[in-house]
């Protein structure tokens, strides 16, 4: 395993593997990697013949008042994780080196896809994403890319923009890992108190028992799924909680086509998302 710092000796390298027709799959992480960081890694291993993880915590996705400066950082473990699952370069570039002096690129995705859910509560947020999955995927150009679906919003976005910049990148998503009691696993977990970490679940609860009240073919409002979660986290302040359309993100009521059923809740100093989607083109409606 290599640790890369400088862009142009990554290019150099998946130049190198590209040519000799093997196959490049990339895990865009901001490091503190954890069991969901490995589970993609583990699936990019198994598609592609050659594994790149990038490590960026990237400065221009986090609003002011966010949690830059203090967002955990262990290269030492996470290079430890990388070189036991077998990847083959991380690629843990300098600030200075992806945003060079004087930039004055952006990437901005608009339309619906970032009027509703978290684009609402972070402006800013998914251009500093877009950017930077844009210079990530321009410098490695991998076959393919691996995303989260906990991060359901970023999915999409993602998604639209290599679609809409001819990125010859197919974006994949991979399953949300979940604790044991079923909050979905997140670096952002360990802000949370011991109290707070055993009335966290409960958001996934809400989310979840909404999802079975859509495969029974009720409407639920989103006043349903804020006050399952006020009644079992009294201390929760929820930015949002709803069902959207699971392609456009826009708010449904009426449901015709897939949904993701989200939320975004402040428990403590944790702002926690999650999400379920209810795919309704089978006949047996299917919860994930
Ligand atoms: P980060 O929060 O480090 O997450 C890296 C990837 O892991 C993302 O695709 C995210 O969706 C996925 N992930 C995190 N927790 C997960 C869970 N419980 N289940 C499944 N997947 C999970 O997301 C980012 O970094 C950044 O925004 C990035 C894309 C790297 C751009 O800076």
């Amino acid at each position: 395993m290599k640790v890369i710092k400088e862009p142009a000796e990554v290019r150099k390298t998946v130049n190198r593997v590209r040519n000799s027709g093997r196959s490049i799959g990339v895990v865009p992480t901001m490091g503190a990697l954890h069991k969901a960081h490995r589970s993609l890694m583990s699936r990019a291993r198994a598609e592609n013949d050659f594994l790149i993880v990038t490590i960026f915590v990237n400065p221009t996705q986090f609003g002011p008042g966010e949690d830059y400066s203090s967002y955990p950082h262990n290269f030492k473990e996470d290079k430890e994780i990388c070189s036991r699952d077998n990847v083959d370069v991380i690629f843990v570039p300098d600030k200075d080196d992806i945003y060079l002096q004087g930039h004055a690129t952006t990437v901005n995705v608009t339309g619906g896809l970032t009027d509703y859910m978290c684009a609402k509560y972070r402006p800013g947020h998914y251009s500093g994403v877009a950017t930077i999955v844009a210079k990530l995927l321009n410098i490695i150009k991998p076959h393919r890319a691996y995303f989260g679906q906990k991060d359901y919003q970023q999915f999409r976005v993602i998604e639209r923009m290599t679609v809409d910049l001819n990125m010859n990148t197919e974006i994949v998503m991979c399953p949300i890992v979940r604790e044991q009691d079923g909050l979905a696993v997140s670096s952002r977990n360990r802000y949370l108190t011991k109290a707070q970490r055993r009335s966290a679940p409960y958001i996934y609860k809400g989310l979840k028992e909404a999802a079975l009240r859509i495969k029974a073919g009720e409407a639920v409002e989103s006043k349903y799924i804020y006050e399952f979660i006020m009644d079992k986290i009294p201390e929760a302040k929820i930015d949002y909680a709803g069902v959207f359309d699971a392609k456009k993100l826009t708010p449904v009521s009426n449901i015709k086509n897939d949904v993701v059923i989200a939320a975004a809740v402040w428990v403590g100093k944790a702002r926690l998302i999650d999400n379920v989607v209810v795919k309704t083109g089978e006949k047996q409606w299917r919860v994930s």
